[in-house]
Parts: structure tokens; C-alpha cells; sequence
């Protein structure tokens, strides 16, 4: 499995980004904080020189509470603000605002020493696609905001969002970048539904999460599904291979996953597991560690 999905329209939004970064003092990055490192676009780290920088570890309810503070602690050493969040239950927003003003107070400083008071700080929001952008925008900015259209300067599409006399919001539509060199960043990506469904090949996809669940969480498989590690199967050759079919015949067969004749549908289990996964249901699981950028 080869995973790339960079559609056209993605160029284009670079590109606008890009124009517009002469506009804002902050990027405030929306991440998975299953995958903090995996969800970053690379590109905005070039972009996005010279620029304060908040990373908002999104989806926080749906990652291990101690990796989410080993991740912000990474972030943090590399001179990111960083806030823990869940855009959908709101939690962790109310911080947003004083760490905002502490990242800029530079700026801020600057301003107000040329008798420049009370400008608002501008950010652009970015995030991949599907880490909760939307989700954030409405939740934080919530009525209160009201969307100013078009501004000279901004590019067509880009949208101002005025949240309070001390910040502006300027949303981007979600991009990626143009080649996943490390498949395992790919495979991360599609697991959390960053990429198009579509051109992913799920069933490949679900022996990669179960290789992971094996290793990790082997409770949370018994426990959902009834799957055991398969002692029998650790002698043979090919032993690996042979576990994860078993681990998803399993599945299949836990949940009733049949075609007719009374074959198992793996298509239909690598969803379901898939599925469980990315909305919660085998709990609060982070797929990528800090440690591991260290090696
Ligand atoms: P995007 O703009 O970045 O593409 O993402 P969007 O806001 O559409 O969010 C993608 C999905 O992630 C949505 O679920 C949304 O509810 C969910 N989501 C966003 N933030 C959080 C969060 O902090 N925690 C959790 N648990 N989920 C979050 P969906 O299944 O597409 O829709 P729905 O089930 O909410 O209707």
C-alpha cells in the first residue's frame, strides 16, 4: 500500500496561504493529538518562519492523557505554545485567548510603543483535513463571531473571522503537502481519516491498526472482539501475517460480518474496526510517541 492523496485544489490553497501570511502576526495549527507529529503539515513550518506559533492538540478526548502532556512538553522544548483541546466538548478553548496574547506579546509590545493600541492579533488558522477545524472555529468562535468577507489584501475564499477586540481569525481551508516520504506518516494519516477513503485499500489499513493494537493493547481487542494472542501461530513461519488474518477474521466474526454462503466479510470488519477506532470506541489510544522522534 502506497498511500498519496494531494487533489489540486490543495496547490491552489497553498498557495493563497501563503499570500495572506503577510497579514497575520500567529498561525494557530490545529493537530490530532492521536498523531501530533503526523498531523503537522510540513509546509507550514516554512511558511510560517518568523511567525508566533500555537499548536492546538485537538481530538485531546480521544488520546492517552499522558501522551497528551508528553507531546505539548515536545512541543513546548521546540519553542511552540501549545494548547490541549477538545472542539467538541469545548474543553481547553478558554485558555486559547491568554496563551494567544502571550505568544504575541512581542508584537503587542511593539505596537504599543509606536502608539499603536488595542489592535487585535491577527492568526490564520490551519490544519490538515478532518483534525476538527471546523469543529474549533465554530465552537470557539462560536455567535459571537461575525465573518467579515473579503478585506483588500485577503485572498477570495480565505474568511476573517472577528472573535473580540483582541483577536481576529483568518480559516484556511485544510491542506496536506505534496508527498508522504515516510508511509507510516501515510498510514497514520489515513487511520485517522485524513485521506480520502476512497483510494485507501481498508483492509490493509485495519491489519496495520492490529498490528499496533496487538503490540499496545492487546486487553482492548480481547475484551472488544474476543481476540487471543494466537499462541499456535507465534511458531510458524509467516507467524505475524497469519495472526493479524486470524485477529481480523475474528472481528468479522464478533460482529457478525458475513457476505452470503456464509464467508466473512473482511471488508465490511476492516471498516467496522477501522471506524471504532477513529471515533473512540477502543478508548483513548495515541499512535505516535515523542521518543520516537528522538531515535
Ligand atoms: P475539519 O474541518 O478539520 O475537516 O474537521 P471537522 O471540524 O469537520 O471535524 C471532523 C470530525 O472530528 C467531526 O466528526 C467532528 O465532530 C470531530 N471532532 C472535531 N473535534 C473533535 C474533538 O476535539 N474531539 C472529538 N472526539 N471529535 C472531534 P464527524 O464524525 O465527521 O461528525 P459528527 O459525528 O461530529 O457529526
Amino acid at each position: 500500500m502506497n498511500i498519496q492523496w494531494y487533489p489540486g485544489h490543495m496547490t491552489k490553497a497553498k498557495r493563497a496561504m501563503q499570500e495572506d501570511l503577510k497579514l497575520i502576526d500567529l498561525i494557530i495549527e490545529i493537530t490530532d493529538a492521536r498523531i501530533p507529529y503526523s498531523s503537522r503539515n510540513p509546509d507550514i513550518d516554512e511558511l510560517g518562519k518568523n511567525k508566533a506559533r500555537l499548536i492546538l492538540l485537538n481530538k485531546s478526548d480521544l488520546a492517552s492523557e499522558t501522551w497528551n502532556d508528553a507531546w505539548a512538553r515536545w512541543f513546548q522544548a521546540q519553542g511552540f505554545h501549545v494548547v490541549k483541546v477538545n472542539s467538541k466538548s469545548g474543553a481547553g478553548l478558554k485558555q486559547i485567548n491568554s496563551v494567544v496574547q502571550e505568544a504575541c506579546k512581542e508584537k503587542i509590545e511593539r505596537d504599543r510603543k509606536r502608539g499603536i493600541l488595542n489592535r487585535p492579533v491577527r492568526a490564520m488558522v490551519v490544519g490538515i483535513p478532518n483534525v476538527g477545524k471546523s469543529t474549533f472555529i465554530n465552537s470557539f468562535a462560536g455567535k459571537a463571531c461575525t465573518k467579515t468577507g473579503n478585506k483588500p489584501g485577503v485572498t477570495k475564499g480565505n474568511q476573517w473571522i472577528r472573535l473580540n477586540k483582541t483577536l481576529e481569525l483568518l480559516d484556511t481551508p485544510g491542506i496536506l503537502w505534496p508527498r508522504f516520504e515516510n508511509q507510516e506518516v501515510g498510514k497514520k494519516l489515513a487511520l485517522i481519516g485524513s485521506i480520502n477513503d476512497e483510494i485507501l485499500n481498508k483492509e490493509e489499513l485495519a491489519l496495520e491498526l492490529l498490528k499496533f493494537m496487538m503490540r499496545q493493547y492487546p486487553e482492548v481487542l480481547r475484551e472488544r472482539y474476543g481476540i487471543e494472542e494466537g499462541e499456535a501461530e507465534k511458531q510458524s513461519d509467516g507467524a505475524e501475517e497469519q495472526i493479524l488474518a486470524k485477529g481480523l477474521e475474528q472481528i468479522a466474526k464478533s460482529r457478525r460480518c458475513l457476505l452470503k454462503g456464509n464467508e466473512y466479510d473482511y471488508k465490511k470488519a476492516a471498516n467496522l474496526f477501522i471506524d471504532d477506532y477513529r471515533n473512540g470506541r477502543l478508548g483513548r489510544i495515541t499512535l505516535e510517541f515523542p521518543k520516537e522522534r528522538e531515535e
